[in-house]
């Protein structure tokens, strides 16, 4: 893990290997700031004429780097532009986050282990101070993620940074300082997520997710109740237990919850999908399909990183986050197409495909928030279907809710968490695409409807009764997203930022 320290010394005092600038497209040569005039006066005195015969001129992710010795010691300059204000006449903050996260690769590659950089104004992102450092400390953090636990060679592990000095005036280093400590903390439960998500699948099963959730809980002083196979079974859980059958390993149910002494506060209730590995069942994947089935546990992963956060951060909003939990393997004791399950509800479904096995566990468990708790919102997360990653891509999740409040409140947390959203429309016409002469519905849609996503939205409405409810299809957006330097292939830890924010922000 990286250490972050706030100084109000200037730049050019900390000792460190690396001094990182950033730059606005089209900046100006004659009017550099204090801390790149310190640079260049104590350690690079061409500093002007070597960036403007190299042609810089702070174009989006535009980068130098500048290696010299002081003193017998290896000093690296990086410089980087952020590119274009908008129409608003600000820098998108998105472009600050990736700019900053491109340094880090850089400086990782070069060796670097310290770096010292200047928290640029937060008016030039039309942001508060706060909220700068903020995802300041979290795209570092982010961006220092690696999945390195079976990598054996030693200069492959240890590909770090590992201190991190962000200078800022005195008079905002309270701020700051505030600032990095939330970020650092959202940052851990986003990392956190990811490597739960990138553990292989026979090592995170359902009970050893489980105990990861029991020392969360037990750390955050957040109540966890845990259901096993059995009391699954006994409560009626069809959906989950049928989806688990095929599985030598037992599934399970978790609740956890954070409660605010407050009198009558909202209760939000998150719920993530937690297949550990979907092989589809007996309605096998083709094995291409298969190959990152590990990541199907990343809505649960970021429900239980989420509650890790909230324990810290403290929103005054109670939060109750349920994660059912399975594998999805084919067996001679798996649930096979034709059979009919019933739900924690009472509902009942026919299975026509067994692969369409993510409704079928978060039908229980969104049963389950309806029944015990008085949720004031509903929020799930899955990796749900194949078909959002053809509609939308790996950069944006699938909002759906028929509830335009709540829409409009993720539409929100998604702008100021960083994490985007498109909504698709959740409109009645799809809803008898599920229907079914034998059962209450079956669990694959009518191919002549089309628009899966939407339609695997109409089975989950049947377990939320009328509760503002929204579902986030993350399976574009949860792994192996390309091309955004804060993440790497493997697992994204999407959803976290979003509904941290979102508590965070509840009004
Ligand atoms: N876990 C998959 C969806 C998925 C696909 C997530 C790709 C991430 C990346 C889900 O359980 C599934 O198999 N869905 C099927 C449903 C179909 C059989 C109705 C799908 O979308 O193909
Ligand atoms: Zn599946
Ligand atoms: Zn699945």
């Amino acid at each position: 893990m990286i250490t972050i320290n706030v100084s109000s010394k200037k730049l050019i005092d900390q000792a460190v290997d690396c001094y990182a600038f950033r730059f606005e497209q089209d900046f100006s040569y004659t009017r550099f700031s204090t801390d790149l005039k310190d640079f260049e006066r104590d350690i690079y005195p061409d500093l002007k004429v070597w960036l403007q015969k190299s042609d810089f001129t702070g174009k989006k992710y535009e980068m130098r780097v500048l290696p010299v010795i002081v003193n017998e010691k290896l000093i690296h300059g990086i410089f980087i532009g952020m590119g274009k204000r908008d129409t608003k006449k600000v820098i998108p903050i998105e472009q600050y986050r990736r700019a900053l996260a491109h340094t880090v690769r850089k400086a990782i590659q070069h060796k670097c282990e310290t770096i010292a950089l200047q928290l640029p104004s937060a008016s030039l992102f039309g942001v508060t101070t706060h909220y700068l450092a903020q995802q300041t400390a979290l795209i570092l953090n982010m961006t220092n993620y690696r999945f390195s636990e079976f990598l054996t060679a030693k200069e492959e592990k240890n590909k770090e940074i590992f201190a991190v000095t962000l200078c800022t005036d005195a008079k905002n280093k309270a701020t700051v300082q505030k600032g990095v400590k939330e970020g650092e903390c959202i940052a851990h439960a986003v990392n956190k997520a990811r490597h739960w998500i990138d553990l292989p699948p026979s090592v995170l099963t359902p009970p050893h997710l489980a105990d990861k959730a029991k020392d969360i809980a037990k750390k955050g002083g957040l109540k966890l109740t845990v259901f096993n196979e059995k009391q699954i079974n006994d409560m009626g859980m069809g959906g989950l237990a049928g989806v688990s059958r095929g599985s030598d390993l037992e599934c399970r149910l978790l609740i956890m919850e954070y409660q605010v002494k407050k009198k009558n506060a909202p209760t939000l209730v998150f719920v993530g999908k937690g297949i550990t590995f979907d092989s589809g069942g007996l309605s096998l994947k083709p094995p291409a399909y298969m190959e990152t089935m590990k990541e199907d546990m990343s809505g649960a992963a970021a429900v239980i990183a989420t509650m890790e956060a909230v324990a810290q951060l403290k929103p005054k909003v109670n939060i109750i986050g349920i994660t059912p939990l399975a594998e999805n393997l084919p067996s001679g004791k798996a649930t096979k197409p034709g059979d009919i399950i019933r739900f924690y509800n009472g509902k009942t479904a026919e299975v026509r495909n067994t692969d369409a096995e993510g409704r079928l566990v978060l039908a229980d468990a969104l049963s389950y928030a309806v029944k015990h708790y008085d949720p004031t919102i509903i929020i799930d997360l899955a990796t749900l279907t194949g078909g959002c990653l053809y509609a939308l891509g790996p950069y944006y999740s699938a909002l759906m809710s028929q509830h335009d409040d709540l829409a409009d409140t993720i539409e929100r947390a998604s702008e100021n968490s960083g994490e985007r959203v498109w909504r698709l429309p959740l409109d009645d016409d799809f809803k008898p695409s599920i229907s079914c002469e034998i059962a209450d519905m079956h669990n694959i849609s009518d191919r002549k409807y089309g628009a899966q996503t939407v339609c695997a939205t109409f089975f989950l409405q049947n377990f939320v009764d009328d509760i503002p409810w929204a579902h986030l299809d993350i399976a574009g957006t949860a792994f192996n997203v390309p091309g955004i330097p804060y993440f790497r292939s493997g697992a994204t830890g999407s959803g976290v930022r979003l509904l941290v924010q979102l508590a965070m922000d509840w009004k």
